[in-house]
């Protein structure tokens, strides 16, 4: 499938996406949101695809926040929804049932920044910038900025870079939690790639009822939590999965997965 805004690639059950506008540094107007939410409704269905890489084009940004010039032209009731449309987008991309790397090769700020914070994890590059700039501009963070990076590195840390509006290199963002890993700008697609093999090598089901049981069980009570993980951890007893994982270890071979 082809999109006017990103670049789509499958290759060995990876879907690889890239924000493709590099000249405004890949910052998010309405058709790339359009397009990132028929991206990732694709991936979603797609059974081919075990996991997906999000990037952006160019060597300066991943994103660099969400389309000023289209922002400035918002009455209220605009702004409102379309923060709402792309709250919806990255909850998608959240709630992908399988994982999404985001893999920060240069600027993500504001939209940037909360579009690589709804992905499962986040690999940077040692170049890379990360922050809540929307202050400066009169606004606050509208793709649910103000929860995910609260939740990720804490309110007070959180409160820091939004109430400043500053950035912080890659390796504060990795000091912080912002980000899993920061590595050389040259090793960053390599890493990522590793990463997502890494986690693919897993079982399909039981990395599926993780997510679910992390990011639902987060929105909880910890005891609602904890009975949404017991009942996950009993449907994964009813998977071929469980019983290859369990056999296999015992047997001193590597699984078979079959997702089942
Ligand atoms: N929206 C729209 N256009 C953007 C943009 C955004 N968020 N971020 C960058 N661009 C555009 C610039 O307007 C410029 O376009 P032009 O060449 O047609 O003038 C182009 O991308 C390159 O950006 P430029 O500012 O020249 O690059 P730089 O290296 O000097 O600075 C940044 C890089 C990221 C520091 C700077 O672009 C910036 O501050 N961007 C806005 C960040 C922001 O506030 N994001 C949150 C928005 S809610």
């Amino acid at each position: 499938m082809a999109y006017e805004t990103l670049l789509y690639e499958k290759r060995n059950g990876i879907g690889y996406v890239t924000v493709n506008r590099p000249d405004k540094l890949n910052a998010l107007n309405r058709k790339v949101m359009d397009d990132l939410d028929d991206c990732f409704c694709a991936i979603k269905k797609d059974d081919e695809v075990r996991a997906a890489i999000l990037t952006g084009a160019g060597e300066k940004a991943f994103v660099a926040g969400t389309d000023i010039g289209e922002l400035a032209a918002q009455t209220p009731l605009e702004g409102k929804a379309m923060a709402e449309r792309g709250q919806e987008i990255l909850d998608r991309i959240e709630d992908l049932g399988k994982p999404v790397i985001a893999a920060v090769n240069g600027y993500a700020l504001g939209g940037g920044c909360e579009l690589a914070m709804a992905c499962t994890l986040r690999i940077a590059a040692e170049n890379a910038r990360f922050g809540q700039p929307e202050v400066k501009l009169g606004i606050i963070p509208g793709y649910a900025g103000t929860q995910r990076l609260a939740r990720l590195v804490g309110k007070g840390r959180a409160l820091g870079l939004i109430l400043s509006g500053e950035a912080v290199t890659a390796q504060e963002a990795y000091r912080i939690g912002l980000v899993n890993q920061v590595v050389p700008a040259a090793e960053l697609m390599a890493s990522v790639d590793a990463l997502a093999r890494k986690i693919m090598a897993n079982a399909p089901l039981a990395i599926k009822f993780a997510l679910e049981a992390v990011n639902h069980g987060l929105e909880m009570t910890q005891q609602q939590g904890q009975l949404l993980e017991a009942t996950l951890f009993g449907l994964c007893c009813t998977t071929a999965d469980m019983k290859e994982g369990t056999r296999a270890f015992l047997e001193k071979r590597p699984p078979q997965f079959t997702g089942k």
